[in-house]
């Protein structure tokens, strides 16, 4: 499954490092994951802070009804290998998994502090530090790949997919967190869908999953807005207003499009 991101050879797993024939190896961290970013790329991706709130937010349990409905896509399609392609601190990435054990659960992700906390829950997920645009995994070795709010690398997806494997891509809807902008600024725009084709894959089915939450703490509204881009983009005053109030409701829409690979 795995290769050698230095010389591409296959990679095992010994007791505590993943090693090649060609005697590279990558130790294994207390938590079970492995950092596979070579010295020379610096691991970035989200930092500390980020996946703070995130963690907290998602732990509410406001983003629940889309893990469950990627959970009941991915038994639908009888799904056995997994990649979650920017796993982030694995709040989907570890539920699919206990969720449906027999499942092979892999999670990447470039933050290293987003991976060693997916990896600290001890789902069975195997986790590692690399760019999802080069996946240290030999061609065609997975059943689907899941992309929630994560880069995408189209080429490499098809790389590593078995021949009609499936791509699962999560993107925000164009009113997802409305409220949220409209307590921010006083003109809002609709989220622009990002205009992509995939031309090695055909899209099968797409759905939006659309609702309101409600935000009863300051606490919430604040992990919210810190995990979405507006936290670098808003004006002191408009934060400083957000962050006067206790409660907030806004609708979530969530855009999800699965894609089929072409052989
Ligand atoms: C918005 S977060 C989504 C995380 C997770 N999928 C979720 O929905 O909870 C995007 C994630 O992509 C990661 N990321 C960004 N660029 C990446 C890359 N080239 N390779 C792997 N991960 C990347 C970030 O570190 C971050 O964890
Ligand atoms: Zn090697």
């Amino acid at each position: 499954m795995l290769q050698c991101p230095k010389c591409k050879g296959k990679l095992h797993k010994e007791e505590k490092v993943y090693a090649c024939e060609a005697h590279h190896s990558f130790d294994i961290a207390k938590s079970g994951y492995c950092n596979l970013l070579l010295d020379n790329r610096k691991s970035t991706g989200d930092d500390k802070d980020m996946i703070r709130s995130r963690t907290a937010f998602l732990s509410e349990g406001h983003y629940a009804p889309l893990k469950e409905r990627i959970i009941e896509i991915l038994s639908q399609l009888f799904v056995h290998t997994l990649v979650d392609a920017g796993c982030g601190e694995g709040y989907y990435t570890n539920d699919i998994k206990r969720r449906i054990p027999s499942m092979d659960v892999w999670g990447f992700d470039l933050s290293k502090s987003a991976v060693a906390a997916a990896s600290r829950q001890k789902s069975g997920v195997h986790y590692f530090v690399a760019s999802v645009s080069d996946l240290p995994l030999k061609c065609a070795c997975m059943d689907a790949v899941l992309s929630i709010f994560a880069p995408v690398y189209e080429e490499e997806n098809y790389r590593i997919l078995k021949p009609s494997g499936y791509f699962l891509k999560v993107e925000p809807g164009p009113q997802h967190l409305l409220g949220l902008k409209k307590a921010l600024y006083d003109t809002v725009y609709e989220n622009e869908a990002a205009a992509m084709s995939y031309p090695h894959f055909r899209l099968i089915r797409e759905e939006m999953l659309d609702y309101e939450i409600q935000l009863s703490s300051g606490e919430s509204i604040r992990s919210l807005f810190r995990m979405t881009p507006y936290y670098w983009k808003t004006s002191r005053e408009a934060v400083q207003r957000l962050y006067a109030r206790q409660c907030l409701t806004t609708r979530v829409q969530f855009h999800l499009e699965l894609y089929q690979k072409e052989d």
